[in-house]
């Protein structure tokens, strides 16, 4: 497989790219090893996906990393990858300032431990103002528990008399979610084959192009990455508009 990241032309790149980064267990699990080595691993193509997206000019990076719904695993799993998360941040933090990448969080961070919570509050702060990708990782995160937060911050913003019901339009709404100053996926990848979106970024990605590979996520590195980039350059985003229309637009 070809992975040079040069002949991918600039203009049709996406902008942000969302992953759910999935089969981290599977790979162990074919190896005969523990989970966790899996999820070891899978720091490893994080760590990997994040320099190459930085170095092709990736704007916003978006990874699930944490679901509300991973709170329901075996509470050794959940301990390791906090332990693989802290640990990322610690060894990554030098690097992003060095490749100007700003760390972002979205999800219910405050329900992550303290000395976990600490570092990533600490590596959003001295990254802040870097400028070069953000990486927003999605921590203990649910697209439908987005989505009703933001419902009731309008509510709320409404009963105070702030809002009026009729100045709530998708955009005003779009307002209300933690992704409120990115650009809206692009391309949503994901890893190992399910065909499920499993509650990420529901309302975010109505328009975006969806790739999911049979890769397992600790496998999934620059060449994999390199070889959707160039299918996704291959799709033509019609929005719901015609052939004609684009070629028009364009
Ligand atoms: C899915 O694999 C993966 C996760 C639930 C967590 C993702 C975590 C990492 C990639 C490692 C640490 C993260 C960072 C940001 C350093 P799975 O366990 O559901 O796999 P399975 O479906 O094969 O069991």
């Amino acid at each position: 497989m070809n992975s040079n990241s040069s002949d991918l032309g600039p203009e049709s790149l996406p902008r942000h790219i969302a992953i759910i980064m999935d089969g981290n267990g599977r790979w162990a699990k074919k190896r005969s090893l523990n989970r966790i080595k899996g999820h070891r691993e899978g720091a490893e193509s994080v760590r990997d996906i994040v320099r190459v997206c930085r170095e092709i000019g990736i704007e916003v990076l978006t990874l699930y990393a944490f679901s509300t719904e991973n709170w329901r695993r075996p509470t050794r799993e959940i301990s390791a990858l906090m332990g693989l998360l802290k640990n990322f941040l610690k060894s990554e933090l030098a690097e992003m300032m060095e490749n100007g990448i700003r760390l972002n969080a979205i999800g219910q961070i405050e329900r992550f431990p303290d000395d976990v919570l600490d570092v990533l509050r600490e590596v959003m702060e001295a990254t802040r103002k870097n400028q070069g990708m953000l990486l927003n990782l999605a921590l203990s995160y649910g697209g439908r528990d987005e989505i009703v937060m933001a419902a009731a911050k309008i509510a709320t913003e409404i009963k105070s008399g702030r809002l009026q019901p009729e100045e709530i339009t998708k955009e005003v709404f779009s307002g209300y979610l933690y992704t409120h100053w990115m650009p809206e996926p692009d391309l949503l990848i994901r890893t190992s084959g399910e065909m499920r979106i499993s509650n990420f970024l529901l309302w975010q990605i109505a328009y975006t192009e969806i790739f999911v590979t049979k890769t397992l996520w600790p496998d999934f590195r620059r060449a994999q990455l390199i070889q959707i980039l160039r299918d996704y350059q291959e799709r033509e985003r019609r929005f719901g508009m015609t052939e004609e229309q684009i070629q028009k637009a364009n």
